[in-house]
């Protein structure tokens, strides 16, 4: 049985403490955990959260509790790691587009870190050469992923050097000395098909004889969850045992032992999340009907930038009749959650709730509009805790400086 929080759970949570609120299930997260440990041999696979999915401490410090380790994307997520526990030899910074002063503060932190381009990697070299290991992060031109903006491995990708400048890289580990450890590919996010992440296998089983320190190959997060009703994700399982076959193969043939490394956001943490939010207007034009909730692309930002798919539900008349709806945000922008989707009938002031939420939502969230970011609360063990406040007047004014 899969962890999910009841109907009943969630309007509880709503009543108790208002809405917009983002609600996560922490047995949710222990068992899409459980699914990759049990799918993987442990001796050759390491998992690191890729944080910016939900930064939020208590999320981040159960996952530290399941045994996983972390990747960031800012020096800031670092420090979070720090803050929540991570040991420093357990985080990851994958860089991207940085300042050297940024990499310097993740030496002198002590995490590891994957860099990705020639003059990071050459100034690197200079100042460090072969004292500190590092990984260099690749862009294989590979398309794939969900749609064109969560795709970052193809040939118009400003993400990790062109895989055509090898001998470029090759010169400058040469020249510095540098100690290349890892070898970073990440094509996209919603990577549903196995066969592109063993294209990046053998991208890297060709790669591997020019580096010879090189023990890690990360490939990056992007596994599939199901989004609609219906659809399936990446096949774990079938990746696992691709995986081991790769390790295996490439330890014997270089007589040395590597490792996988895997960086899941969506994963671990879309599931087990929930966005409550709540009727305030009913409008009605020509055949459209329109639900307007007491939220937008300030709060869940996803179905606008991606045209993602969100399930919907009306948990306040799960026994109505079904209707189509126009889900839209109080915005002064077009803020459409989704367009003529069946609910259950909606009256004003009924609770829509919108499911696989925890990945890229509030952490996503803005201010716009001078709107209040939502709660945020944790179930587990059927205790339920505030980990978010929602912002409040001041939150507004904290950062600006009178001076008129
Ligand atoms: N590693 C790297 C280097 C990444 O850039 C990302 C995501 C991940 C791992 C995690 O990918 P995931 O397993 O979560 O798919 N905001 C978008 C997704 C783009 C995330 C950017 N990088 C969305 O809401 O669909």
């Amino acid at each position: 049985m899969s962890a999910t929080l009841t109907e009943e759970q969630l309007r509880t949570i709503a009543a108790q403490y208002g809405t917009p609120v983002y609600v996560y299930h922490a047995e949710k997260i222990t068992e899409q955990y459980t699914l990759l440990q049990n799918a993987f041999r442990k001796s050759h696979t390491r998992f690191f959260y890729a944080s910016k999915a939900l930064t939020n401490i208590n999320i981040l410090r159960h996952i530290l509790s399941l045994g996983c380790d972390i990747d960031c994307s800012s020096i800031n997520e670092v420090k979070l790691a720090l803050h929540a526990g991570f040991e420093k030899d357990n985080i990851l910074y994958t860089s991207n587009g940085i300042a050297f002063s940024e990499i310097e503060e993740a030496v002198a932190l002590g995490v590891k870190i994957n860099i990705d381009s020639l003059s990071n990697l050459e100034k690197f070299g200079k100042k460090y050469g072969h004292s500190y290991p590092v990984g260099i992060r690749l862009r294989p031109n590979i398309m794939a992923g969900g749609n064109l903006k969560i795709s970052t491995g193809h040939e118009k990708s400003k993400f990790g050097i062109p895989i055509e400048q090898l001998d470029t890289i090759l010169a400058l580990v040469k020249e510095n000395d540098l100690f290349i450890h890892a070898l970073h590919i990440h094509t996209g996010s919603e990577i549903k098909d196995v066969s592109v992440f063993m294209k990046v296998a053998g991208i890297f089983t060709d790669l591997v004889p020019h580096f010879p320190e090189v023990r890690f190959l990360d490939l990056g997060g992007g596994f599939k969850v199901p989004y609609k009703e219906g659809e399936s994700g990446t096949d774990i399982p079938l990746l696992g045992q691709k995986v081991a076959e790769i390790i295996d193969q490439l330890s014997a043939t270089h007589q040395r032992s590597f490792e996988a490394w895997f960086e899941p956001g969506k994963f671990l943490v879309s599931e087990c999340g929930y966005f409550i939010t709540e009727v305030n207007v009913l409008k009605q034009s020509g055949q459209t009907h329109f639900a307007g909730v007491n939220s937008g692309f300030n709060h869940l930002i996803r179905p606008m930038f991606y045209d993602a798919y969100h399930r919907i539900q009306n948990i306040s008349n799960p026994e109505g009749p079904l209707r189509p709806y126009t889900i839209v945000g109080n915005i002064c922008e077009t803020d459409t959650f989704a367009t003529d989707r069946e609910l259950n009938e909606v009256r004003e002031g009924d609770l829509l709730v919108f499911y696989n939420a925890g990945a890229y939502g509030f952490e996503m969230g803005s201010n716009y509009n001078s709107r209040f970011k939502p709660a945020q609360v944790l179930v587990s063990k059927d205790q339920t805790w505030l980990i978010g406040k929602r912002d409040s007047f001041e939150d507004l004014l904290r950062n600006q400086v009178l001076v008129l």
